[in-house]
């Protein structure tokens, strides 16, 4: 009895012991596995490191703003794959592997951006547009991302364009929040930015006047919304400047020539490259013995007998008449052939 009981005990410490030991791993993986073990060090404000230099850098995360952004379900170590738990924290001065690998998640967008100059040449990283602890969804108008907030996060980097873009005709509409004016990404893309020139960048030269105005400047629905014209991509093509264009001539202008990339502005904004007190200098970059005359005639112009314009007026009537002669010459001549035919026909009548 007493042995069994002893032995009983033993197996009985044993089996209770081993559970412990269970639930104390059971409990330690389910707690690393969220975001609440690394919280209770890093959601405190005052937790800092000094870097080599001497720098307090802080390594506080808000736990309110992680759990509100996109990835607030996903915990720390799903990210900071090399530290699974807190024994970085007592290596002080050894180099914790802080990198992360946006890319095992969201492939889609690491297989495009790896062919983006911002990775082959300028070696930037995602966090550098989206941010990190706190990325919110596309659609929130407070994301970096954000189409009227690219202004600012290209322009940390890119300042000069983002400027000039922020002050032109384009930048403007854009800032009161107008959908369809053009914001950074429109023209360049996103995740597959290229130089400008490669051929397969959005803005190659050969690209500008075929789809990177036209994409909205030949768009009906765009245009009668904002109550412009298609007319400068239809004359463009007509003109001697959009047949050599497209016929390949690398020295002809396209809509950029004229109108600038970032700064463009309407013809009435003094500043604007096709004001007319500017327009002998924005010619004459290619035809340098431009005169005021040369460069002051318009550019934009298709016949039309309604056209607002009076030299478009004079040509559009000259095509009329124009297409009025040649049907009745030709109609007259046939009409003159078949009678005459009729008449042999009916004088060979026996
Ligand atoms: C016991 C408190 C504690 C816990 C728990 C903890 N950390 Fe830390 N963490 C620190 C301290 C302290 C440092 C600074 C170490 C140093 O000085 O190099 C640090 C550094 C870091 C760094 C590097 C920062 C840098 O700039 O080098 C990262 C990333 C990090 N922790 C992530 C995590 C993650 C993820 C977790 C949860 C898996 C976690 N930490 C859990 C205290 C903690
Ligand atoms: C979406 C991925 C992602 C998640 C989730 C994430 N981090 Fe980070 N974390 C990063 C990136 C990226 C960096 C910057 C790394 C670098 O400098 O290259 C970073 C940097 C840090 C740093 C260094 C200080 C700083 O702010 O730059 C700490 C500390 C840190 N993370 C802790 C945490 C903690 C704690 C959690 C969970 C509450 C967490 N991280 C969740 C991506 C993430
Ligand atoms: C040059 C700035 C920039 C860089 C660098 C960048 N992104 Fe983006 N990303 C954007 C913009 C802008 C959008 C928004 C696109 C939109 O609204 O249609 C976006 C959208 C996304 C989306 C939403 C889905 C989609 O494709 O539209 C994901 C996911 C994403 N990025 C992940 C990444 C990852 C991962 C990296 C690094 C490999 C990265 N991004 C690098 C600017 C950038
Ligand atoms: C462990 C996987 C994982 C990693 C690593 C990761 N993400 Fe995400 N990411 C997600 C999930 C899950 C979502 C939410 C998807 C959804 O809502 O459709 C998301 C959403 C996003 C979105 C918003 C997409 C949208 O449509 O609004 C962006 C932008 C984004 N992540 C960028 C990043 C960046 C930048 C990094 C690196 C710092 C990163 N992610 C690392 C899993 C991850
Ligand atoms: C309407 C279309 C359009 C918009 C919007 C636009 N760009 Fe551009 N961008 C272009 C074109 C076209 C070029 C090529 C210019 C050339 O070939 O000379 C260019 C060139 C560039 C270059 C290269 C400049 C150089 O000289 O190397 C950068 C950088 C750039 N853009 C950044 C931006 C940024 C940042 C924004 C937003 C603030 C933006 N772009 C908005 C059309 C646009
Ligand atoms: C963290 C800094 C940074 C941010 C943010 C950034 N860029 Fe860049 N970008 C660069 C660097 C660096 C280069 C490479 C310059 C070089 O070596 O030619 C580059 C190159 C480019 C080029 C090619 C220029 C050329 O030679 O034609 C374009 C276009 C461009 N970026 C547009 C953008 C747009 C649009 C955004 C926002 C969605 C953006 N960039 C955000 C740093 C940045
Ligand atoms: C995303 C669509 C979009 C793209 C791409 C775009 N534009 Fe525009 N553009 C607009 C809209 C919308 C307006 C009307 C601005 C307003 O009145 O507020 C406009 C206005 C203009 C104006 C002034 C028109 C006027 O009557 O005042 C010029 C000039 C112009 N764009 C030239 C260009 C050139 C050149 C390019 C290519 C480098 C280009 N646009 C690319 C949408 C676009
Ligand atoms: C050879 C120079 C030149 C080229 C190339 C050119 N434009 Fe123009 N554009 C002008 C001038 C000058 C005006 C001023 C009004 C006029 O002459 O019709 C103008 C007017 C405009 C306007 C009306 C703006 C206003 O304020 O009156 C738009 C929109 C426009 N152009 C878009 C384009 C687009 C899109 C392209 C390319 C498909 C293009 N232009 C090519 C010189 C040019
Ligand atoms: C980027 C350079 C460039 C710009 C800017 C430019 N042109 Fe031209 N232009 C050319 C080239 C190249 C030709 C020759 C095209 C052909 O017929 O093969 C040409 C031809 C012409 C012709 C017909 C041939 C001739 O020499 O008489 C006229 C007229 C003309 N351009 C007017 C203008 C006016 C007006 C402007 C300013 C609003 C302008 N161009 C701006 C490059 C340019």
């Amino acid at each position: 009895m007493k042995i069994i009981h002893k032995y009983n005990c033993a197996g009985v410490c044993l089996y209770l012991s081993v559970l412990f030991l269970i639930m104390i791993s059971g409990l330690t993986s389910t707690a690393w596995g969220d975001s609440s073990m690394c919280l209770s060090c890093h959601g405190d404000k005052s937790l800092t490191k000094t870097d080599s230099r001497g720098n307090k850098i802080s390594l506080f995360v808000s736990e309110e703003e992680f759990k509100k952004s996109v990835h607030g379900s996903i915990a720390c170590s799903d990210c900071h794959t090399q530290i699974l738990d807190d024994s970085h924290a007592q290596k002080k001065g050894k180099k914790v592997d802080r990198k992360v690998d946006c890319g095992s998640c969201h492939e889609e967008s690491e297989k495009i951006y790896q062919t983006s100059v911002h990775r082959l040449k300028a070696e930037i990283s995602c966090k550098e547009c989206h941010g990190y602890h706190y990325v919110t969804p596309l659609s929130n108008p407070k994301s970096a991302t954000y189409r009227t907030n690219l202004v600012q996060t290209c322009g940390a980097c890119h300042g000069e364009e983002s400027k000039q873009f922020a002050e032109s005709v384009h930048g403007v509409g854009l800032s009161r929040g107008r959908p369809n004016h053009p914001t950074c990404t429109t023209c360049h893309g996103t995740h597959g930015i290229k130089p400008r020139s490669d051929p397969d960048s959005a803005v190659h030269e050969r690209k500008i006047a075929i789809t990177t105005c036209p994409q909205c400047h030949a768009a009906e629905q765009i245009t009668r919304e904002y109550r412009f014209t298609t007319k400068p991509v239809k004359s463009y093509y007509d003109s001697f400047h959009g047949l050599s264009y497209r016929g390949g001539d690398t020295f002809s202008a396209n809509c950029a020539s004229c109108h600038g990339v970032h700064d463009i502005r309407p013809s009435s904004d003094p500043k604007s490259m096709i004001h007319k007190d500017n327009l002998q200098k924005t010619c004459g970059a290619c035809h340098p013995k431009a005169s005021l005359n040369f460069a002051r005639g318009k550019i934009h112009t298709l016949p039309d007998i309604k056209g607002g314009d009076f030299g478009e007026k004079v040509v559009g009537w000259v095509r009329v008449t124009y297409i009025f002669l040649i049907v009745s010459v030709i109609g007259g001549m046939i009409f003159f052939n078949f009678t005459d035919w009729l008449r042999k026909t009916i004088d060979r009548k026996p």
